[in-house]
């Protein structure tokens, strides 16, 4: 191609990866597509609807530079201005006035000329790589597990080289390069001189629930409990595949003490918690990446990623804005009565 990348080319090159899923016109969006869903808790106003392709923008406008990230936030929307990007591509469904840093999404990628598209269910099952991660093959795929729509349940026999949970676990470490991960957050930790600092990716990072390194593990139930699984779907599901050995749980992990885990041990099952959703940008993320890279190699692709870190109040940024904080804190936000309460 000479002329410019376009965000048309961009959307052209999505909807190949795809096989057709983005948003095409308005048709769309009167139950045509099965990718344009609505997730809600029920919480008056807080629903969202996914909308595969271009949320806002031109079709027309020529890319300077693309950023592939997880969550569209008001730190990507900063990065990506002062960086020369203007196409942002979110994983996660795009919220008019959350991803936008509490103001409409039209002001502020005006103000910047940045356009923005997302790209989720519409991208979930184009690939076995998170299963390969995990250091197994699915063999089976329900998208609707229990007949929970999301709720998916991945089947899978362990790939040869993966005999052990301690083998499970460091083809994981080794491929999320957990050990720089830790080596980074102990060079933060030394530089700032706080040791109470936690960051996401290696706080949630995969362990053992149920069983040591050395069990065996052959064939792996691989669930993802943020998608509504319970031990009822476990124990149905156990009942169709009663020689599984492991259940693995990813995306999100089994909290100590959730009932899943006592299901998981009354049906003799190990239990493991594999990457956290903080990793989803190595396993979902860096694959769109590449393609999108394969299909327009003029075009430039950053990645976005996430460095979510706690700290404890007190050892945030300078002595002088702590001083800031508690100053403004005691003149404005507490009034005595509260103090004295
Ligand atoms: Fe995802
Ligand atoms: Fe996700």
């Amino acid at each position: 191609m000479n002329r410019p990348v376009t965000i048309q080319d961009v959307l052209k090159a999505l909807d190949e990866i795809t096989g057709g899923r983005l948003v095409k016109g308005p048709d769309d969006l009167g139950g045509n597509n099965p990718f344009v869903v609505t997730k809600s808790s029920g919480i008056p106003g807080k629903a969202v609807t996914e909308l595969p392709g271009l949320v806002w923008g031109e079709t027309g406008a020529t890319v300077t530079k693309a950023a592939v990230m997880m969550t569209l936030t008001e730190s990507a929307i900063e990065l990506a201005a002062a960086t020369g990007v203007n196409c942002l591509i979110a994983h996660h469904p795009v919220a008019d006035g959350t991803s936008s840093g509490g103001v409409p999404i039209a002001h502020y990628m005006n103000l910047y000329g940045l356009n923005v598209i997302e790209l989720h269910e519409a991208l979930h099952g184009l690939h076995p790589g998170i299963a390969w991660l995990h250091g197994h093959r699915a063999v089976e795929v329900d998208i609707r597990c229990g007949g929970l729509a999301g709720n998916i349940l991945y089947v899978g026999e362990a790939l040869p080289e993966v005999q052990t949970l301690g083998d499970l676990l460091s083809r994981l470490r080794r491929l999320m390069d957990m050990e720089r991960e830790e080596a980074f957050l102990e060079e933060e930790r030394s530089f700032r001189g706080c040791d109470d600092l936690f960051e996401a990716a290696t706080a949630a990072a995969p362990t053992i629930v149920l069983g040591t390194p050395d069990d065996r593990v052959g064939k792996i139930l691989h669930i993802f409990p943020h998608t509504g699984f319970s031990p009822e779907h476990l124990e149905c599901v156990f009942r169709g595949h009663p020689d599984a050995d492991t259940v693995l749980a990813t995306i999100s992990h089994v909290p100590p003490g959730h009932a899943l885990i006592e299901k998981a041990r009354e049906l003799g099952l190990r239990l493991v918690c594999g990457n956290s959703h903080a990793l989803e940008i190595l396993e979902n993320g860096l694959p769109l990446a590449r393609a999108l890279a394969m299909m327009l190699p003029e075009l430039e692709i950053r990645i976005f990623r996430e460095r979510m870190v706690s700290y404890p109040l007190d050892a945030v940024g300078s002595e002088s804005v702590q001083r800031y904080g508690s100053d403004i804190a005691s003149r404005y936000l507490v009034k005595e009565r509260a103090l004295s309460r």
